[in-house]
């Protein structure tokens, strides 16, 4: 037998393979993005193998020698991809035969494309959590700067899209760095969970050679070599656990976005977008637009859909590999770029946001501060729900009389209780928000307290 110099699967059949046929099962078009982790995984394995005795060691430094070419023509965009070739395992290996001759072949060697691709995902979705913690970061880092620069704006709080009670607009934002933050911890925990090695499960059932996994696991920077075969080249739980915490990542950006939107409306007018974030219209030319923010909310869906999509492939597949599990991976790059680009551009919206003070001022009317009013009864020794109940027949007749609350005399107050004294006028927003000083709530003095502690926890994010 001379010396192959092509891969050759079809021994068994007589017939080729049909054009539509290759067309419609090839995953090379989208997996060539694949090519780095691709290689960087058959470089430890070839060099476990002749570790192991399995190749010789001018095998090795062959196979070595090839692989790295390769990955230079791809980068330098001489290297032929061909349809026929299926996807990116096949290609690079093929193109190794051209470039090495026979040695190539033994590279395959007590492995499967089934246990290599899930290698290749598996080094892909452990660099995209490190980038979109990278990204999350950043924009961590925008909304504790902008919250801090923004310490006292007083703005209406809402629930139910009512206003509710006033709050710091610094407070509201750093609600956001909360919800960001929890995405980190989450990409953080799902990172050590997934740093797991599925190379050397074989097809599903191991190989029948004195392999030394850990040895690859070192090589690739894993923490465990996976304990079952079957699961390791089954599973896509790294898949879908990363577009989870993508979808919640996007659902947070997402209700920020649609806050972004409101408040730059005329209507609200609590925040001007830098033009640089914003688009114009093609046919009134008074328009500023938050398209950027609106794309954010719009491409959520589509992250979230990508989620259930992947959820769908998974759900009925019998173990081990099944090629229906190909469709992993348009949906989960697509997902990373997405979520990394909007987390991005919506960092640098947060930091040219210009903040309107006294559009939020003017925005409350006094009923927002019937709270207060009622707390205030309840300090002077009324039970809290005799107080709301007072305090609601008070603001019943302000309105009736169509006035705001503080342009009640104090007769007016009287009316409902003789616990009302001239004080009841010191009530405003900037004396409701600075009795809010219970842990976590909205006083200046906590919120101050919470941009430090949101500083200490970047600082130990950038270290
Ligand atoms: N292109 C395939 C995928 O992305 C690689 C694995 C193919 N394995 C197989 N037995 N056909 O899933």
């Amino acid at each position: 037998m001379g010396q192959k110099k092509e891969i050759r699967l079809r021994s068994r059949f007589t017939q080729d393979i049909a054009d539509s046929v290759m067309r419609y099962v090839a995953s090379l078009p989208f997996d060539r993005r694949l090519y780095k982790h691709d290689i960087q995984g058959s470089i430890a394995h070839a060099e476990m193998l002749a570790e192991q005795k399995i190749i010789s060691p001018r095998e090795l430094t062959q196979i070595k020698k090839g692989l790295q070419l390769i990955q230079l023509e791809i980068e330098q965009g001489k290297f032929q991809f061909k349809p026929e070739l299926e996807d990116i395992h096949m290609s690079i290996e093929s193109r190794l035969y051209e470039i090495i001759g026979a040695a190539a072949g033994k590279l395959h060697t007590a492995r499967s494309r089934n246990d290599q691709v899930a290698l290749d995902i598996r080094l892909f979705a452990r660099e995209t959590a490190q980038d979109t913690i990278n990204v999350l970061i950043k924009l961590c880092s925008a909304l504790v700067n902008h919250a801090g620069r923004n310490i006292q704006a007083v703005m209406p709080g809402y629930t139910h899209l009512q206003q509710a009670q006033p709050v710091l607009y610094s407070h509201y934002v750093l609600a956001y760095f909360e919800m960001f933050r929890r995405d980190i911890d989450r990409l953080e925990d799902y990172l050590k969970r997934i740093n797991v090695l599925p190379l050397g499960s074989g097809a599903l059932a191991g190989v029948p050679y004195p392999i030394d996994r850990e040895f690859v696991a070192r090589k690739l920077g894993f923490s465990s070599v996976s304990a079952n075969s079957v699961d390791a080249v089954a599973d896509r739980d790294f898949i879908i656990e990363y577009e989870a915490i993508a979808a919640i990542a996007m659902m947070h950006l997402s209700r920020f976005a649609e806050e972004v939107i409101i408040w730059s409306s005329k209507e609200f007018g609590f925040i001007e977008l830098s033009d640089a974030y914003t688009t114009s219209s093609s046919i009134m030319p008074q328009k500023k637009n938050p398209d950027v923010a609106e794309l954010a909310r719009g491409k959520s869906a589509r992250v979230l859909g990508t989620l259930a999509g992947m959820l769908a492939v998974m759900k009925g597949l019998p173990l081990a590999y099944n090629r229906d599990m190909q469709e992993d991976k348009q949906g989960f790059f697509d997902t990373a770029y997405t979520v990394i680009s909007s987390i991005d551009v919506m960092t640098g919206l947060v930091a040219s946001l210009q903040v309107k003070p006294a559009r939020m001022k003017a925005s409350m009317d006094s009923y927002i501060l019937a709270t207060d009013i009622a707390d205030y009864l309840a300090r002077k020794g009324l039970p809290f729900r005799e107080a709301h109940d007072i305090v609601g027949r008070l603001v019943a007749y302000a309105m009736s009389q169509k006035k705001e609350l503080n342009e009640l005399d104090i007769k007016g107050y009287k009316r409902f209780s003789p616990l009302f004294k001239e004080d009841v006028y010191k009530i405003n927003a900037d004396s409701s928000v600075r009795a809010r000083s219970s842990y976590g709530g909205t006083s200046p003095d906590q919120v101050k307290l919470q941009i430090q502690k949101a500083r200490e926890i970047l600082r130990k994010y950038e270290a």
